[in-house]
């Protein structure tokens, strides 16, 4: 199939199995890892799909994330940018820098620190799911507000306004509801940051905010209220979404193929293996990494231009079979791989710790307290989140 106005392809977005990737992808890796497509905005621009020349992408410094189009949308406006602290949205030298001061509060050992605090979160969630039993809608129940509540946590929000944080948080991932909705939501959650700013400003606590207050910052002075509002509010909607898709259709994957929910019920060490084998194949980015070339680049054989926008589609690339033997193959036993269900190089997740412990607490003790659950429906009747950024389930019907 041609696109009659620009001449390449479409980028295929149909799944004929909702945990597989789009029909067609496959395809056109292997005829071509680089090469040309047209996008949902109608532009054309380069799709890579193999593993390799996605890697070699993604840490080039040839490419910018401040891109003129936004290719996956349907009219290609690109959102106005945070600024400062955002990292999604800023390029070196700045962001390296910006980068370097969150990182100081990313470490392993910080995020482990919030073990016990994720356990009690995910306990009580389950403890109420077990109280108002089955069958129970387990998006709504446990994978939305437990990474919400994760970030309370991090961000020290006072246990009385987290009821409105997390119905803020919740209120800005909303698609069922118009652009004015999300803007008003996006109004909210900016006030409420910058009240939350103030309050630690005046009584620091052992938050994640509070030590970004104290930091230095490297171009003078310290760090101001608009950095400390775009960080927080781009750590809050990378991190909530992104996470409970991973939970929701973690579990409807898992529901799915009981051979291997049986291996992790026999054995829950393999709950590490289990998960990156998870994130590998689900990579829910499903429309893949954004950027634009700064200045003329040879990938996979190809020159492309400055100027030239480019996806790198990562869900393709963790498909590549050059990457991983049999990958369409959901093998919880494998050894786990250097999937790019992160990203890959300078905007690599920052928050990837902190998602894997999140999602090595809730499967191994939903399966462990749940011994019997199951879907309340047939996998057929899901609805899958084909036209979102992250993908997975609207709704997981459950009982046991
Ligand atoms: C399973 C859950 C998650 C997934 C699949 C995920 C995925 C990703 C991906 C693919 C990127 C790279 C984007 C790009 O290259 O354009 C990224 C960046 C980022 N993630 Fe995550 N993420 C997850 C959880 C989190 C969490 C829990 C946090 C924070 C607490 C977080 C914070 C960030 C931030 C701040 C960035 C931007 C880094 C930069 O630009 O330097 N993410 N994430």
């Amino acid at each position: 199939m041609t696109d009659a106005a620009t001449g390449a392809p479409p980028v295929p977005r149909t799944r004929s199995c909702p945990f597989l990737p789009p029909d067609g992808l496959a395809d056109i890796r292997a005829a071509a890892p680089v090469t040309r497509a047209t996008f949902p905005s109608g532009d054309e621009a380069w799709l890579l799909t193999g593993y390799e020349q996605v890697r070699a992408m993604l840490r080039h410094p040839g490419f910018s994330v401040l891109v003129p189009r936004a290719l996956n949308t349907k009219d290609g406006v690109v959102a106005e940018r945070p600024g400062r602290g955002s990292l999604l949205w800023q390029d070196p030298p700045e962001h390296t820098g910006d980068r370097r001061l969150l990182a100081k509060e990313f470490t392993v050992r910080r995020m482990q620190q919030l073990r016990p605090n994720i356990q009690r979160i995910v306990d009580d969630h389950l403890d109420a799911m077990e109280a108002k039993g089955g069958p129970i809608d387990l998006v709504q129940a446990l994978a939305v507000p437990v990474p919400s509540m994760v970030i309370s946590d991090l961000f020290g929000v006072p246990v009385d306004r987290r009821p409105e944080f997390q119905d803020i948080a919740e209120a800005m991932m909303r698609v069922d509801q118009d652009a004015e909705a999300t803007h008003a939501a996006g109004l909210r959650l900016g006030g409420l940051l910058y009240q939350l700013v103030q309050e630690r400003r005046a009584a620091p606590g052992d938050d994640l905010i509070s030590a970004l207050i104290t930091m230095d910052d490297p171009e003078g002075g310290q760090l101001d209220d608009m950095f400390l509002m775009n960080a927080a509010g781009t750590l809050l909607i990378a991190a909530h979404d992104t996470t409970a898709c991973m939970i929701g259709m973690g579990a409807a994957l898992l529901l799915d193929r009981p051979d291997q929910l049986a291996l992790l019920r026999q054995d829950p060490s393999l709950i590490g293996n289990a998960v990156e084998e998870l994130l590998r194949y689900l990579t829910i980015g499903q429309y893949g990494a954004e950027r634009v070339a700064t200045e003329d680049v040879e990938l996979g054989g190809v020159t492309i231009r400055k100027g030239e926008q480019v996806i790198a589609h990562v869900l393709a690339a963790d498909f590549d079979p050059a990457f991983v033997p049999d990958p369409e193959r959901f093998d919880i036993t494998r050894r786990p791989s250097p999937h790019l269900a992160f990203g890959f190089g300078a905007h690599q997740c920052i928050g990837q710790q902190l998602a894997r412990i999140e999602l090595q607490i809730v499967f191994e003790t939903l399966f462990r307290r749940f011994p019997t659950l199951q879907l309340a429906v047939p996998t057929d009747q899901l609805r899958f989140r084909d036209d979102m950024v992250f993908y997975g389930v609207h709704e997981l019907p459950v009982t046991w």
